[in-house]
């Protein structure tokens, strides 16, 4: 992972005593705290290596708009599961600024490639300057559209899958992601937990779309699936 000059990350807790202290500052949007516990939250938050220079501006800018992105914690997994399986592609549904692609291209390394899409102009052509200055542009296809239409396009088959697209849309990604998987690849997908909401009563349109979502990847005979309860919950299915 190439690392430039280290900024801090942008909140951290505090120990004190055998207590983590409250942060003195507040949390970005992207945390979402509901899932874990906060103390455990905050205290898996401060255990996090700071990110480098652009990241950390991602991060800030992320927060400052609120901009939805996976946050540090998020995209280690992400990085993980690609160092994992020795990924050499990546399709991802939903880019926005391009933090969560940064850590897919990094992982994927020299000689890999990572697919940006999104729907919006504006987040690709500021992605594409955070790309430049990451050292990662020559290893990102940045397209924008419709991305399970961008999908559609597509006939090659991916080591992973990443989807993070408007939540009511997830059913029609399971289906057609799946087959674009190679055997081994993994289905990754964010906001599975929805704040919590998918233990409620009632659910909204959103939060039933996530829960048909959620019972397709258990209930699927080429998957294997777990969400880890991680920030909003995120979904790791491998092809078998
Ligand atoms: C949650 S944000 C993505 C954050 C990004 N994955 C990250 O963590 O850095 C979702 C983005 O997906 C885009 N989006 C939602 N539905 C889409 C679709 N069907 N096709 C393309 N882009 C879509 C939105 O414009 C938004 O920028």
């Amino acid at each position: 992972m190439e690392h430039g000059r280290l900024a801090r990350p942008a909140q951290q807790a505090v120990k004190k005593g055998n207590e983590l202290a409250k942060p003195k500052t507040k949390k970005p949007d992207w945390q979402m705290p509901g899932i874990l516990s906060e103390p455990v939250e905050d205290y898996l938050y401060s255990m996090l290596p700071p990110r480098d220079e652009v990241l950390a501006e991602m991060e800030a800018e992320a927060a400052k708009r609120k901009i939805p992105i996976v946050g540090p914690a998020v995209a280690r997994i992400l990085h993980q599961l690609a160092l994992m399986i020795n990924a050499k592609t990546v399709f991802e549904m939903g880019s926005a600024i391009g933090y969560s692609t940064i850590w897919w291209a990094r992982a994927v390394g020299q000689g890999g490639l990572v697919f940006y899409t999104d729907g919006d102009r504006k987040n690709a052509d500021q992605a594409r300057g955070y790309f430049e200055r990451a050292g990662v542009l020559s290893r990102i296809n940045i397209t924008t559209g419709d991305a399970l239409e961008l999908l559609s396009e597509h006939k090659q088959e991916f080591d992973i899958i990443f989807n993070d697209v408007d939540k009511e849309d997830y059913p029609r990604v399971f289906r057609l992601a799946v087959p674009r998987l190679r055997k081994g690849g993994l289905f990754v997908t964010d906001n599975v937990l929805w704040s919590g909401k998918v233990a409620q009563k009632n659910p909204d349109k959103t939060t039933s779309a996530i829960l048909e979502f959620n019972r397709l990847l258990y209930d699927s005979p080429d998957l294997f699936t777990t969400i880890l309860p991680i920030r909003d919950g995120v979904a790791v299915a491998v092809k078998r």
